[in-house]
């Protein structure tokens, strides 16, 4: 595993949340206190993207269609409901994040 700088510390004083781009796969970092989660932005479902979700505690909710998963597990908490049926959907993936100094990183399979 090799850890790649994505973002600096004082870019989250304004924001909480950051996509990033890493070779054609969303990465979604986010704040939670002085904590830092990076997940796979996008919903294992359809594709939904996290960063448009809801926020709450440590899980994120789907803005498509509701699925709730833990930010520092990537388990499913909810299944989501489209129509009035609740959808299979798979944990998401989740990259350990590393802070020196101001630079954090995220570590990614090589
Ligand atoms: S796309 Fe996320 S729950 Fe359907």
């Amino acid at each position: 595993m090799k850890f790649v700088k994505v973002a600096e510390v004082q870019e989250f004083a304004a924001i909480a949340k950051k996509k990033i781009d890493f070779n054609g796969t969303e990465i979604l970092l986010v704040r939670k206190k002085d904590v830092y989660y990076a997940v796979n932005n996008r919903c294992p479902h359809m594709g939904g993207s996290l960063y448009d979700g809801i926020f709450k505690g440590d899980a994120v909710f789907c803005p498509k269609h509701g699925s709730g998963f833990n930010l520092k597990t990537g388990e499913v908490i909810e299944q989501g409901k489209l129509l009035f049926i609740k959808v299979n959907v798979k944990n998401i993936q989740t990259y350990p994040v590393k802070i020196e100094g101001n630079e954090i990183f995220i570590g990614i399979e090589s």
